[in-house]
């Protein structure tokens, strides 16, 4: 038999560890029925690994993610960890995965499931059938540029300060993975910057045309200011097939799109780094949400995000196109019944349940469609 898959999960905090528990039960059913077997490491990330090892990350953490196929990421943060110094604070966990596995292209698909419809607080006619797909830079941008900080000034005030800043390849590497994608998808990329205002912009507009002319013709390209991207979003999201932006205005976007779809608790992401000489690419897979302090630990939260995280490790990381579109297929077909979760409880629900009973569901789907 082939080597095992190698997957490391970090649950994280709050909600984080609600939803991992039903993905790692999603993946025991995996192995019991689909004879697909993985190697799980689990480790801390976040509040956990600071209450357990003052660090938000362990090298040794660190270290075995750069190791496996996929890691699969729950949630970091809350109120417990909120006055630490800025370095120290669990998102510095989750921001150096994300650095040095050199993830740059952040997938973040915003799709509404026909019985969802309502659970927008857009009107259905304006979301049905909606399916795009949110390209975020991740490793650069404002997140990572220097110089940064916070100084003080002779006179006694106080400045933030934040860099914007991409290079060359840095931007022709994500726009080619959303030409890359809407070749599969519907054929369209609309590039998302402020070229109206930052030279950041000015210049992230000419290399996407630029890479566009030389590779991908074929494919329909436009450009938008962010800032009307995200008005637009709301006004007519149909309109988009692949949007790709900059790490800040992509974490933006991201939020607005999530909420298209009704939750929060529904999108999940793939974050991807450059394919080496065997074509495999790191990769974290992650739910959009947060850790949601308010909710944590009373079982309410949306196991979706992360279920469908899990789906898209098995496309993009394990070639296991079948088993995603099982996964997926099980969560639909839960939808469609009316379970629901107390994010998405409206019109259509005929059982409203828990992160428990929502993984239970899924489950029960996943055998009766494999059946
Ligand atoms: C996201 C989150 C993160 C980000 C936080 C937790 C650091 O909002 O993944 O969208 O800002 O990138
Ligand atoms: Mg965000």
């Amino acid at each position: 038999m082939a080597a095992n898959k190698k997957l490391l999960i970090l649950p994280g905090d709050g909600i984080g560890v609600e939803v991992m528990d039903e993905v790692r039960r999603v993946i025991d059913w995996m192995g019991k029925k689909r004879r697909v077997s993985f190697d799980i490491a689990e480790d801390k990330v976040g509040g956990a690994a600071i209450d357990a090892h003052g660090t938000p990350l362990t090298d040794e953490a660190m270290a075995k993610a750069q190791g496996v196929d996929a890691v699969l990421f729950g949630a970091v943060g809350g109120p417990k960890w909120d006055n630490l110094p800025f370095a120290q604070k669990p998102e510095r966990g989750l921001l150096r995965l994300r650095k040095e596995m050199e993830l740059f292209a952040n997938l973040r698909p915003a799709i509404v499931f026909d019985a969802l419809v309502d659970a927008s607080t857009l009107k259905p006619e304006v979301v049905k059938g909606l399916d795009i797909m949110i390209l975020r830079e991740l490793t650069g941008g404002v997140y990572f540029g220097t110089p940064r900080g916070i100084e003080t000034l002779p006179d006694g005030q106080r400045r933030g300060i934040n860099t914007q800043v991409y290079t060359t390849n840095e931007i022709r590497r994500v726009a080619a993975v959303a030409f890359e994608l809407a070749r599969k998808r519907n054929n369209k990329v609309c590039s998302a910057e402020k070229a109206n205002v930052m030279e950041s912009g000015v210049l992230w507009r000419e290399e996407v045309t630029r890479l566009h002319q030389e590779s991908y013709q074929d494919v329909e390209l436009s450009h938008m200011y962010a800032d009307n991207c995200a008005m637009q979003l709301l006004r007519n999201p149909r309109q988009f097939d692949v949007i790709v932006t900059d790490n800040l205005f992509g974490d933006i976007l991201s939020d607005e799109a999530a909420m298209l779809t009704g939750s929060l608790g529904m999108l999940p992401s793939a974050s991807l780094g450059a394919a080496d000489s065997s074509g495999r690419r790191k990769a974290l897979y992650e739910p959009v949400h947060g850790s949601a302090p308010d909710i944590a630990g009373k079982g309410l939260a949306n196991p979706v995000a992360a279920l469908m995280s899990f789906a898209m490790a098995l496309r993009y990381s394990f070639d296991m196109a079948e088993d995603a579109d099982l996964v997926e297929n099980a969560v639909k077909a839960t939808l469609d019944k009316g379970i629901r979760t107390g994010d998405i409880a409206g019109p259509g629900t005929t059982d409203k349940v828990g992160t428990r009973g929502m993984g239970e569901a899924v489950l029960g789907q996943l055998t009766a469609l494999a059946g």
